[in-house]
């Protein structure tokens, strides 16, 4: 299940590459058959839509309108949005995954009764499976994750969101998600790749077959083939700077408050305990590896299985820096929500309520985080502080170690870009053999992470 972070350092070169190999004749061949599909007359009378309804793709990919091939520079968007999802987006082969092997032995493995491509407990993520009547014309659900999905039903807007007069806000008014906010667009993501009240991955999907959910905003935004554009300094200035170390420090923040209002939910349901929410490795390792553990000792009873902090491991440094008030509150939360979970037999009540407590003390947090400063300074203190956590990383064992590693990868990358020093330092280097560490979870050696740790506090110094 691990190799899914190397996939995804790997991926955003190979999309690189897709762009840069398709040909042009190929290109345009494919746009003219999109376009003759997308424009057909509408089977709907725009007038006549209403805030709320969903009408699918097509009809968002007419050539004037977001369907053209190249990037045109009439309004202040791409318009070759439609294209670069259909070709290049991965979320259109979201639906296609239900039909495989893989997904039919999950089904079995969930005794679902009937297709995962038919059951509503997988169609939720991976397609636009919204009710019947809220869809202004029957969907096309093999569309998979379409733009509605992320940008909210268009009932309401796709008439007059191209007015003259019409703004962003006024669409956000109509139903539009207010994706240019980080803190929307990292619940819009979390949706379905963390889970919400409709949706989730837990253990049993997980032991069912189903992949681990990790998502972190920056990262995944960057593999993702941006139809969006570039975030220029105006945007910047405007505060509309959504990408690198802020995307980041937001998503993190927004990340573990939703897990936490999960953990919650879960904890008052009949799946508890959910052993989704625990270090996947104090149950899953070959005991012929099992030394150290005795060795670090146990805080609680020896031999129970902990609480995983992945999501905290990392933030802990990013509210220290930027809501220092807030950090002891929350260390010392956390840690009665590790405890109970610990001792396994906690009334579920008294989880779900401290898990509750932690997601309040964010609603804190996030909004300074939003407003807070992040410059290039600040990101290198934060990799200082990450690189020289290595006792407490390690203690948390190899879930945690993953987000310090994608945390240390995006907010390198981060500065890097102005910062050509750096990225010359050999750095990248560096962090590859951090991915290296991670690869195989089971043969991770502590002390040769705590080397490759070193050499980045040498070069971060
Ligand atoms: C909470 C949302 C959610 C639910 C529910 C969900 N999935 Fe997924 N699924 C995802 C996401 C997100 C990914 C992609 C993960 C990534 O690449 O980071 C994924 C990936 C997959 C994959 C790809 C596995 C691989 O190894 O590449 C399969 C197959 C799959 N899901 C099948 C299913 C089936 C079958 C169900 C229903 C029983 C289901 N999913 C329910 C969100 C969900
Ligand atoms: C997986 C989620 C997702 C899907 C699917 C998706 N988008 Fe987006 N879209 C985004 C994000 C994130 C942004 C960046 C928002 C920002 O910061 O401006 C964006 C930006 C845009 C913008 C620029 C808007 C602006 O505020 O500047 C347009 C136009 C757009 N998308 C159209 C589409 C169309 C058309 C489709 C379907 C063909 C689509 N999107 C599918 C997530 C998505
Ligand atoms: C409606 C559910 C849904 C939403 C909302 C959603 N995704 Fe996804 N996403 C999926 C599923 C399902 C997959 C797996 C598709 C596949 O592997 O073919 C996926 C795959 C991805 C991948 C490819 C991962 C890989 O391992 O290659 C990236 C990157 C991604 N999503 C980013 C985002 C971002 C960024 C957002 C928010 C702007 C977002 N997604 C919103 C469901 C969703
Ligand atoms: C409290 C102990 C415990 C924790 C924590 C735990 N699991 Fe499991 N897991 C089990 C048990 C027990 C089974 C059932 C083994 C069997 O099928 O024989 C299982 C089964 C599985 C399976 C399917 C069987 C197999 O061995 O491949 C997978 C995959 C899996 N778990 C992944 C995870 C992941 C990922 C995490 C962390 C997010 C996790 N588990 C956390 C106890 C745990």
């Amino acid at each position: 299940m691990k190799t899914l972070l190397k996939q995804r350092r790997l991926l955003a070169f190979t999309s690189l590459i897709l762009t840069t190999c398709f040909s042009v004749a190929a290109i345009v061949q494919l746009a003219e058959q999109t376009q003759a599909k997308a424009e057909r007359p509408e089977l709907f009378d725009p007038k006549s839509l209403q805030k709320g309804q969903y009408l699918g793709a097509a009809s968002c990919a007419s050539s004037n309108c977001h369907g053209s091939v190249k990037p045109r520079n009439v309004y202040n968007v791409k318009q070759n949005e439609y294209f670069t999802w259909l070709k290049q987006d991965k979320h259109t082969q979201a639906y296609n995954l239900l039909l495989s092997k893989k997904s039919a032995r999950i089904a079995v493995n969930m005794h679902i009764n009937g297709k995962p491509y038919e059951s509503a407990k997988c169609l939720d993520c991976h397609a636009l499976n919204v009710p019947k009547n809220v869809q202004a014309r029957p969907l096309d659900i093999e569309e998979g994750v379409s733009c509605e999905s992320c940008h909210g039903p268009a009932g309401g807007w796709i008439a007059r969101h191209t007015e003259d007069g019409e703004t962003h806000d006024k669409s956000v008014e109509a139903g539009m998600v207010d994706l240019r906010n980080l803190v929307t667009r990292s619940e819009a993501c979390l949706a379905c790749h963390q889970g919400n009240t409709q949706k989730s991955v837990g253990h049993e999907l997980i032991a069912a077959g189903h992949p681990v959910l990790i998502f972190e905003l920056d990262n995944y935004s960057a593999v993702m083939p941006a139809h969006w554009l570039p975030f220029t300094d105006k945007r910047k200035k405007q505060g509309e700077e959504t990408d690198g170390a802020r995307a980041w420090a937001v998503g993190q923040a927004v990340a573990f408050r939703e897990g936490m209002l999960q953990l919650a939910r879960r904890a008052r349901s009949e799946d508890w305990p959910d052993f989704s929410e625990m270090k996947c490795y104090t149950c899953h390792h070959t005991l012929k590896f099992g030394a150290w553990r005795q060795r670090r000792g146990y805080k609680l009873k020896a031999g129970l299985p902990h609480w995983n902090p992945a999501r905290y491991a990392v933030l802990r440094h990013l509210v220290k820096t930027l809501v220092p008030e807030e950090r002891a509150k929350l260390d010392e939360q956390v840690e009665s929500l590790a405890d109970y979970i610990a001792k396994i037999n906690t009334p579920p009540e008294i989880v779900a309520k401290t898990a509750t407590g932690v997601a309040q003390t964010m609603e804190r947090v996030i909004p300074k985080i939003m407003q807070a400063k992040v410059d290039d300074a600040l990101t290198i203190k934060l990799v200082r502080l990450i690189s020289n956590d290595v006792p407490y990383l390690i203690q948390a064992e190899v879930d945690s170690i993953e987000q310090a590693v994608m945390a240390i990868n995006a907010l390198v990358s981060s500065t890097a870009r102005s910062n050509p020093a750096l990225a010359k330092s050999g750095i990248n280097k560096t962090i590859n053999k951090l991915y290296k560490d991670i690869q195989d979870p089971e043969r991770f050696d502590r002390d040769q992470f705590a080397d490759h740790m070193a050499e980045l506090q040498r070069l971060v110094k």
